[in-house]
């Protein structure tokens, strides 16, 4: 069962995003930590540090424990990235102190 709300909520057509390889539903509005949450993935990365797992916490762009790579290049805060078409998204990054 999915933890999407349903009741009385009109959306967009769903698109796919990719996250650690594997293709993952979307729909138009959801940030990529929304997503995560959907699918029930947990962590976004590893703290190069002290090896101890992070996840989203805040939800509004402040503590960066929601860290994700985009399409191989940028490190961006899930809870504030607009998931859009084709997005790949890789979690469990070892980037350290942000
Ligand atoms: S959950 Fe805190 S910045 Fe995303």
């Amino acid at each position: 069962m999915s933890p999407r709300v349903e009741h009385e909520v009109a959306r967009g057509e769903p698109f796919d995003i990719e996250i650690d390889g594997q293709p993952i539903k979307a729909y138009p509005g959801e940030t990529v930590a929304a997503i995560l949450i959907v699918n029930r993935i947990a962590l976004a990365r590893t703290d190069a540090a002290d090896r101890i797992t992070r996840g989203y916490y805040c939800g509004m762009g402040v503590c960066w424990e929601c860290a994700v790579r985009i399409d191989g290049r940028s490190v961006v805060r899930a809870c504030k990235e607009p998931a859009v078409k084709g997005l790949k998204v890789e979690t469990c990054l070892d980037v350290g102190d942000l």
